[in-house]
This record gives C-alpha cells, structure tokens and sequence, in this order.
C-alpha cells in the first residue's frame, strides 16, 4: 500500500479532529488506499463514520408477530445471470443472444386461430392466397407512403415483409403498440411476397394468477431508489421508517407483520452516473455509500430478512441483466443478494425483481406511456414477456441465455426506478413500484419528473391485502 499524505486542507481538516474520530477517520482512508488524501475525502470519511443514518430507540416490550416464524426465501438461480456472465459481446454473441430470445418467447405463446394455418417464414413461398400465422420478431417498424404501417419481420428462417391497411382500425390500434424487437404472433394473408395483416397479438399472459393461500401472519415491504450517499437522500424519511419497524407508535399490527423487505436497486447514489453527479453526492466514494447501507441494515431487527437487487445506480456493470451486488459491500447483516432482474419465492409468492431502467426505453417509443403513471408502463412488460423488450437505448449483455425474458407469470412483480410510486393488479399479478427515498433532484426537475417519496407497499402475504404506508404518517 503507498503511503498516504495529506494535502494542506486535509491536514487542517484532521487536526480540527478529536482524537477518536482522527484515528478512525485514518482507518476508514487506509482502507480505500488513497495517496493523496483531500479535504473531501476527510468529509466523507466523517459523514460515514459519525453515526448510523439512522437514530433508532431500542425496542422495549414490543413483540412484533413476524419474530414468531421462521423465514422461507427461495432464490431462483436458474433465472439469475450472478456468476454466469461469460460472453464477449462479439457480433456472434448477439446473433447466438436473438436466437436464444426468439426461441424462448417463441413457446411463451398460445394456440392460434384455426382458420389461419401456422407456417415459418420459409416456407411462405408456397402459400400465395393462403391464410397464415407467423410468429416473428419485428426488425423494423415504419409507415409507408400512402400511411399503411409496414413491419419487417424475422424468424429463425427468414425475413418477410407484413402491411397493415391504414383503415383497419381493429389492427391499426394493435399495431401502435408494436416497436422493434418484439416477437408477435401476425394472422394474415399472403398476396405474392406480402404478408397482408388481419390481425396480430403479443405473448401476453393468458392465465390469471392465483396467489398462494399460506398460515403464517406475515408481510412483506417493498423499498427500491434508497439513493444513499445523494444530496437528496430523504434521510429523515428512512429514519421514521426504521423507527417504525423497531418500534412502531402507529401501525403497531402491521409494522409487527413485516418479516421481510426486497429492495428493487439503486441503494446507493453510485459515483459517475451522469454528468455533474459529483456536485449532488454527500459522499463521494462508493465504498462510504454502501457503508451507510451495511449500516442501516445492521439497523433492522434480527428476524427481518432483506433480498437486494441492484440498480443502474448501483456498484454492478450497466448493462442489463445485472449480476448481483458483491458480498463484501456488506460486514453485519447479511442480505440475500439477487442479480437484476431477480426471481424470489418468499412464502412461495413468486417475486420477479427488476429495477425498470428499460422503462425509458418504453415510455420513449410506445405512445401512451408517461412518466407520470407507472401501472401502464408495467403492464407492457407483460404484453410483452421481456423486460427490455427495445434493444439500443438500454444496454444488454448478450449473455446465451436471456434472462429478460419473463418465461414465468410471478404472483409479484416489483419496479423501481422512475421514483413513482403504484400499484395495480394485472391477470392477478400484483405489479408494485415501489417510489423512492430521493427527493426531487435537479435533473429530475428539468425533466419535469415529479417523484413520491416515502411511499411503502406492504403485502400482508396471509390476508393478500396490500397497504401503502405513507412514512409522513408514522
Ligand atoms: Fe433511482
């Protein structure tokens, strides 16, 4: 290790210093090895280490139920990329990537229509006049001249060109939702090399889920864009929210319920996210970030088991999908750590978690999508059967198998990521974001995104009945 040394303002910064804190300061910069140590780099170190974020009274004769059970978490790592990545990215990855996606979201659909006989692109030659379905993966999407939409299609034998008749309404509304890289199912009629469209449908999920029925009176709460280490962190927030699990004043029947919390990514601010990040962070190095983190999770009552998932902000690569956070980030209590997306079965509730970064993606190329209402936008994750469904905007690791595609209908699905939050149900799916505990930053108000902080679904896994609780209100 190089030797450290202060430059004038750091030195002063320590010499201001009771001793404890010096000491303790120099422990937490030996361990980031930083040769030439600033007066930021003091401040940081302080901020980490002057007190757990949050100020929590020691429970007295509370008796929460939840302590009562044991936990039941299942971790799906058969649908988690943590440990697995081996790709290069080359060109024949991708090709080897779209292969694996096709197939898969391929079987995801159902029995098509009778009067349409199913055929592969290549053998469409021998079809003139007939009545077809395909399915096929959209390469391009375009409106042609006379304002007809034309879709170039793709299977794994061959291309094909389809038109949809503008004055078809029926189509036409389908057909707005249709972008690039979706597999869809088109019905049509082959009119010498043209497939002409009559109809077309997504994967989508055809049966309602039904929830399990279990005996145990517990809950689960779901928190995602905890943004720790931000200006804007609302630190306040998180501590009226870790009172209240300690030692609740209200809510005392639910608070006592939650045996578990799942965290749907950006836990920490991260370093170099964007432009100008650094001027918007409290601290300034990622290892203090996840500190405050390890933290408060040390915070939590022992029989509360916490599954993490990270985000784009986190300390994993950018690119989707995302292995899991590293262990080592954490020295107390010990998380279950997921990749992203993530698949959980807690209580045998199927819980699939992802932070939602391909939300962009969606609400920049589907019409009725805003950032201001996110049911919607989860709700096309389901047409679809893929988590990042347009590639370009939102990197992918074109790992052999891809993990985005939804093969499965989980009983929960869990979002992040645009700092809103809601809920719906979807075929029986409960479909959650989880909001944030970031206030509204600089970005977020050129963009005019107003975030709902400190909103927390709880789901009462006996009852089945979800609660959001306000933290305001605590
Ligand atoms: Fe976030």
């Amino acid at each position: 290790m190089a030797l450290m040394r202060y430059n004038v303002e750091a030195h002063e910064a320590m010499q201001n210093l009771e001793e404890e804190m010096k000491a303790k300061v120099e422990e937490y910069l030996k361990k980031r090895d930083i040769s030439i140590v600033r007066k930021d780099d003091v401040e940081n170190a302080i901020k980490v280490i002057k007190k757990p974020i949050v100020e929590v009274k020691r429970a007295s004769h509370y008796k929460p139920v939840a302590k009562e059970y044991e936990s039941d978490i299942i971790i799906d790592h058969k649908r988690d990329v943590t440990g697995k990545s081996r790709t290069k990215g080359s060109a024949k990855d991708f090709v080897r990537y779209f292969q694996n996606r096709f197939k898969r979201m391929r079987s995801l659909f159902g029995p098509h229509t009778s009067e349409y006989s199913e055929m592969l692109i290549g053998d469409l030659s021998k079809a003139n006049g007939e009545k077809v379905s395909i399915i096929a993966m959209v390469s391009e999407k375009r409106e042609s001249r006379s304002g007809n939409t034309v879709l170039s299609l793709e299977d794994l034998t061959g291309k094909a060109v389809a038109v949809a008749n503008k004055n078809d309404e029926r189509v036409m509304d389908k057909i707005a939702l249709v972008t690039k890289e979706d597999t869809i199912r088109v019905y049509c009629k082959v009119k010498d090399k043209l497939l002409l469209v009559e109809d077309l449908e997504f994967p989508d999920v055809r049966e309602r889920v039904v929830h399990p029925t279990i005996e145990k009176d517990v809950a689960v709460a779901y928190l995602s864009d905890i943004h720790l280490g931000s200006r804007f962190c609302l630190e306040d927030m998180l501590n009226r929210f870790m009172s209240w699990i300690r030692e609740p004043s209200t809510k005392k029947e639910l608070a006592g319920k939650i045996k578990y919390i799942v965290v749907a990514g950006d836990v920490v601010d991260g370093i170099g996210i964007y432009p100008g990040q650094e001027k918007e962070l409290s601290v300034k190095d990622i290892y203090g970030q996840y500190e405050l983190f390890d933290k408060l999770l040390e915070e939590l009552p022992d029989y509360i088991d916490v599954v993490v998932s990270p985000g784009n902000h986190d300390a994993v690569r950018r690119a989707e999908p995302m292995p899991a956070l590293k262990e080592s980030f954490f020295s107390n209590k010990k998380p279950y750590l997921v990749g992203n997306p993530g698949v959980v079965h807690i209580e045998g509730f199927k819980h699939l978690i992802y932070h939602g970064t391909s939300m962009d993606s969606l609400v920049a190329n589907i019409r009725h999508l805003t950032y201001h209402k996110v049911e919607p936008i989860m709700r096309e994750y389901f047409r679809r059967r893929h988590l990042s469904p347009i590639y370009g905007t939102n990197p992918i690791v074109p790992e052999e198998i891809d993990y985005m595609v939804m093969d499965k209908v989980p009983h929960v699905f869990h979002c992040g990521h645009i700092h809103k939050n809601g809920q719906a149900l979807y075929k029986g799916v409960l479909m959650l974001n989880s909001g944030t505990f970031q206030d509204q930053t600089p970005f977020q108000i050129k963009q005019g995104h107003i975030p709902t902080p400190g909103n927390i679904p709880v789901y009462n896994l006996n009852s089945k009945k979800l609660s959001i609780v306000d933290v305001r209100s605590l």
